[in-house]
């Protein structure tokens, strides 16, 4: 078990998480590198080793620096990037090119020949000019790329509106109009500069269920229907992004990975039977599911105001500039003062943060044991989407990164100190 409790203290794989916040200060990302790596070990029992021909590359998006690029390249996986930043990240962190995967529906000129200079495994081609774009810069270097097309499959999922990708009416991925699609396959199979691989979607993140990447499959496999059919052409690999959901809470309904893929794997083995060519190598991008439920943060309370028969707000030194997501998504987390977690939880509050935003809300009407002020409070599942969405909102610094395993603590992020957040500022 990840959490513990001895004596009504909040341990985390297995840290005090009140001797953390007392060693590296408050707002503090508290991330379990025993929870990471059981993740990682779940994808490739119930996927990378299960099916041949498999890749499952980590969304970096959700979490990203260099100790976690060390983590993903130990534990087998491949990385996606989305931009020069998070490719750069991975290269200095010497993960192996051939193993990174950039995605991105606005590469820049800068970024594709960052990528095509390192030689990185896959371009996931997300706009028509896209791909003149990496042919011209490819022609110039004298490289060849291997590409895959992001289709727009045209699914609506089950999730926040901002966190669905993979509906017609979207920015990413290239719609599937015959007129569109097809001579932009054509275009690609017959490029002196480019390997066509194949297609990828991603549906949307945050899942409990399979029926839009399953709906999102059978587009996709009609497309390499047609593929074969029109230009003879056996396609590579697909692949079938992430969103595989988390528990934030007991309302969440979490399944495991097994749930998506197997239903998957067999539909694309029958149809590859079918069809009569050698299945496609599959690929995933799970990014939440990897580190979300592997992270929690700890805050230090401050003000308390009960404002009577309305609400009690607490105050902690954090907020939506360590963790976004409730203001934008309206997400739900739980939480728990950290040096009290077996006391009765008596009392209803509002956990916020310390921004100039009435929206600055963490958890609404968490239900606590009585706080007060300098109490360290532990919010669960932050792993993802937290750090790598941070901001310097009202010129708060960033909180420190902490990697914890088994006992023992290390900071990966140094916290951020105001000197830091001027540096590139000129007068
Ligand atoms: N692959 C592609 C192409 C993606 O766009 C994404 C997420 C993923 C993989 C990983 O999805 P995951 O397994 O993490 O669900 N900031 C939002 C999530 C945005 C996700 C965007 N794309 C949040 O905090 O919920």
């Amino acid at each position: 078990m990840i959490k513990q409790v001895k004596d009504g203290i909040l341990y985390f794989d297995g840290c005090n998480t009140l001797e953390l916040a007392e060693k590296y200060g408050t707002p503090l990302y508290v991330m379990s590198e025993t929870a990471i790596v059981e993740k990682c070990r779940e994808i490739r029992n119930s996927f990378l080793q299960k099916y041949k021909k498999t890749r499952a590359a980590y969304a970096s998006k959700a979490f990203l620096n260099l100790s976690m690029c060390k983590i993903i390249e130990r534990e087998g996986l491949c990385i996606d990037v989305v931009s020069g930043g998070e490719l750069y990240t991975a290269i200095k962190a010497n993960f192996p090119p051939e193993k990174i995967e950039f995605n991105g529906n606005n590469k820049t000129i800068d970024e594709i020949e960052l990528a095509v200079d390192y030689n990185i495994g896959r371009i996931i081609v997300d706009g028509l000019d896209e791909l003149s774009l990496i042919e011209s810069v490819c022609k110039q270097k004298g490289k060849k790329m291997n590409v895959l097309y992001r289709i727009t499959p045209g699914v609506k999922s089950d999730s926040h509106d901002y966190i669905v990708t993979g509906k017609k009416d979207s920015k990413f991925g290239i719609p599937l109009d015959d007129e569109i699609i097809f001579p932009a396959i054509e275009q690609a199979i017959k490029s002196e500069y480019v390997n066509f691989m194949g297609f990828h979607y991603h549906v949307g993140s945050q899942l409990h269920d399979n029926a839009s990447h399953l709906k999102a499959l059978e587009t996709s496999l009609k497309l390499i229907k047609d593929t074969k059919d029109k230009y003879s052409y056996v396609t590579p690999e697909i692949n079938i992004g992430g969103g595989f959901g988390i528990k934030y809470t007991d309302a969440d309904d979490k399944k495991p990975y097994s749930y998506f893929l197997d239903p998957m794997m067999e539909r694309i083995e029958e149809f590859s039977k079918d069809l009569n060519i050698e299945r496609p190598e599959v690929v995933i991008e799970p990014g939440r599911s990897i580190v979300g439920e592997a992270g929690i943060t700890l805050y230090t309370v401050g003000t308390i105001k009960d404002i009577p028969g309305i609400r009690k707000y607490v105050s902690v030194d954090g907020g939506m500039t360590d963790n976004i997501r409730p203001a934008l998504y309206q997400a739900k987390y739980e939480g728990v003062a950290a040096n009290k977690v077996d006391e009765p939880k008596t009392d209803t509050v509002t956990i916020c943060g310390k921004c100039c935003e009435s929206g600055d809300v963490l958890i609404r009407d968490a239900e606590v044991a009585p706080l007060k002020r300098g109490d360290i409070f532990a919010i669960f599942s932050t792993g993802a989407y937290g750090y790598t969405m941070s901001s310097n909102y009202n010129k708060n610094p960033l909180p420190a990164v902490v990697l914890v395993k088994e006992g023992e603590s290390r900071i990966v992020v140094k916290r951020q100190s105001y000197d830091d957040m001027i540096k590139n500022d000129l007068c």
